[in-house]
Parts: C-alpha cells; structure tokens; sequence
C-alpha cells in the first residue's frame, strides 16, 4: 500500500515560506503530477516524503504508516521507507558501472551476492540496458543514464517511485520516448508514482491525475489530465497548461465588445462582471481572410513545418493562432505580415478580470 498523505504541511527556510498548509492525497497505484513553475516547492516536497527534510509542521503518511511529524519531530528514516528516487540532477555515480550502480542498494542491504546479480540483471532487461551492464556512465547517452538512474531507483521493489524531472536535461526526441517507458513501467509494476515536473506536456501524457501549484506553493486544482485541461479552476490553471491567448472582453447591453467590435461565440459567460476575459489556445483560433468575425491585421507570420503560426493584431491586442500548413495551402491561408484577416474563436473559457492571478493578460 503506497498511498501518500500530507496533512497540513508547513515549510519555511528563514523567513522564506515554502509550504503554508499543504493537503494532499497521492492514491495507491496512481501515476499523481506535480505541475509547478520554478521554485514553488517541488524538490523540497520530494525531499520530505524521502525523509531527507522535515516539514516544521504536519504530517506525512505513506499508506497507513506516519513517516514525518513535524509536531513531535518523529522520522522514518529514509531507507525505511520502502521507495525508489531519481532527484532532480542527482546523475549516475561516474566511477562505477550500470551493474554497480544499479547494484548499489542491494549491496548496501547486504543482499548475497547470487540474488543481487540475477535482480540487477532482470532491472537491466526492464529499462532497456541489456548489454550495457559493464559500461561506465562516461560511455552512455543522457538517455541511457537517465535509465539507469531509474534502474538503481527500482531495484529494491519499491512500492512507491519519487521522480523529480528525470528527464530534465534530455533532448526533445529522448524526452518523449522515456516519458512513455516510464508510463510502461508503471504499468507493468503497478507501483505510486509521484512525478514532480514544470513541463506541462509531460505532466499531460503520463500523470492519471495532476496538481497545479503557483508560485506560493498553493495547489490550484487537482484532477485528470482532461479535467484540468478541460475545466480549468482559473486563468493560472489555463495558462500553465499550454499556449494561451488572454483577451479582455467587456459586456455591454448584452454584447459582448472587444474594443469597438463584438465578439461572437457559441459559449456566452456566464459570470455577472461588466469586465471579462476570455481564455483559448492557438488552435481555438479561426481565421478567413475575409467573412464575419473580428477584424485583425497579421503582426508575424512564422513557417513552423507542420503548423504556420500567425499573431494577429485585434484592437491592438495581440492573438496567437496556428493551423495546419496543409489545410492553409488548401484554403488560401498563407498569410504574410500586413495582410488583413478575420477571426472567430471556439471552445473558449470565461474569468472574471478582477478575479484574475496571473498578469500580462495581452
Ligand atoms: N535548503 C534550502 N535552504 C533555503 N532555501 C531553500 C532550500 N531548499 C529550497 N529552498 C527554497 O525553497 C523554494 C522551493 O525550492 P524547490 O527546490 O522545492 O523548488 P522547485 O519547485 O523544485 O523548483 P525547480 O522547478 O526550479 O526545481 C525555493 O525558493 C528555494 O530557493
Ligand atoms: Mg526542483
């Protein structure tokens, strides 16, 4: 049983609050995302649930089991805890071997010799190693390092897996081909995961549910990947999740005006503010080169191969839209810097101005 609970979390360095009150419940089994910017918390949450770090105050359970009390100071120690870690950076060790390395807590254990080798030698099979046992991590890909970061991680049957950004420092292609072994694994061992990630199309393609923290280390919203993406809580939700358009919209007699035109759309607000905003992505965004819908003028054309990716100046606002390059030379959308469009949006989503946590609304 791997379920993780954080009950009422407090973290501070010095005045610097961290945790301020952190609930959360990681359920038995799940693949659960950690979605955050930069320095909300990520790593030292990691840390507390490893045992490396104490909340000041609250409580860490690990199925039924208290691993951290931050009242009365009582820890599990970190061995004890029955989980497997890749950290954030925390490479491979340079001077031994993948089967030392992935040998390593086994040996600290002081397991026989006989059953270490055949576990190392089936953990090499499951991350994809086989062949590579006595290479020194000099002789790897980042990629092969990565894995056997997560080998060493895995080796002890660990019911529950801590991963905070392991792919960080890989390229693109990598990335996405470990994000879906890893989903693999998880799969096949059916064990917790509990990733911790900025980057919101891994959070996406791997994560059963994901949390979203802001920069305060609050957590906005929990759910599915669809759910989160689908029904975000609000505007810092919408925007963590993808590219963004943000446009102020104000409600007039029953118009809706962006600027002197009216804004068409099949989902009215319905939230009561005279001053809205309306949130949709890039591919929400419909363009003509002539027909109903607001008026804009092209501000940067961009070739991206697949996709062209236009800004259009509307009301001196600036809306961000791709499309297919296929389906733009199918309809005459090749649009050049300077020339005159039209644009309807669909599937958008409502906020409240004054409600509104992040900035830059454009
Ligand atoms: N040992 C420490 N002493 C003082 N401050 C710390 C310590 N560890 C972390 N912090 C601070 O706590 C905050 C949260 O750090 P944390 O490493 O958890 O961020 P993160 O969400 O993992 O960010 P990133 O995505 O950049 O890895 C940061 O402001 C950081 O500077
Ligand atoms: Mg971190």
């Amino acid at each position: 049983m791997a379920e993780i609970r954080f009950e009422d979390i407090f973290k501070s360095y010095g005045s610097h609050h961290v945790h301020s009150g952190l609930n959360l419940t990681i359920k038995d089994g799940e693949c659960f995302t950690l979605l955050g910017p930069s320095g909300c918390g990520k790593s030292v949450l990691m840390r507390m649930i490893a045992g490396f770090e104490m909340p000041d105050r609250g409580k860490i359970f690990i199925g039924d089991r208290l691993v951290s009390d931050g009242g009365t100071g009582d820890t599990v120690q970190p061995n004890l805890r029955d989980l497997g870690v890749v950290f954030q950076d925390y490479a491979v060790w340079p001077h031994m071997s993948v089967f030392d390395n992935i040998a390593y807590p086994l040996k600290i254990a002081k397991e026989n010799a006989t059953d270490i080798k055949d576990r190392v030698m089936q953990i090499v099979k499951l991350v994809n190693l086989t062949g590579l046992e006595k290479r020194m991590p000099s002789q790897l890909s980042g990629g092969q390092q990565q894995r056997v970061a997560l080998g060493r991680a895995l080796v002890a049957n660990p019911s529950l897996m801590l991963l905070d950004e392991p792919l960080n420092n890989l390229d693109a292609n990598l990335r996405e081909e470990m994000r879906f072994e890893i989903k693999e694994l998880q799969k096949k061992l059916k064990i917790t995961i509990f990733y911790v990630t900025h980057d919101q199309e891994i959070a996406l393609a791997l994560s059963d549910r994901i949390a979203i923290m802001d920069h305060k280390g609050n957590v906005m919203q929990v759910g599915s990947p669809v759910d989160v993406f689908e029904n975000p809580a609000n505007d810092f939700v919408f925007k963590f999740l993808g590219v963004s358009n943000f446009l102020p919209v104000e409600q007039n007699a029953g118009c809706l005006m962006v600027g002197q035109q009216e804004l068409l759309v099949d989902n009215k607000p319905d939230i009561k503010a005279e001053k809205l905003v309306v949130a949709f992505r890039p591919s929400d965004v419909h363009i003509s080169r002539t027909g109903t819908g607001l008026k804009g003028k092209i501000v940067r054309a961009s070739f991206l191969g697949a996709d062209m990716d236009y800004l259009v100046d509307v009301e001196s606002r600036i809306i961000r839209t791709q499309l297919n390059t296929y389906k733009a030379l199918q309809e005459n959308l090749i649009l050049k810097e300077g020339d005159e469009c039209s644009v309807n949006l669909s599937a958008v989503t409502w906020f409240d101005e004054t409600k509104m946590h992040t900035e830059g609304v454009s």
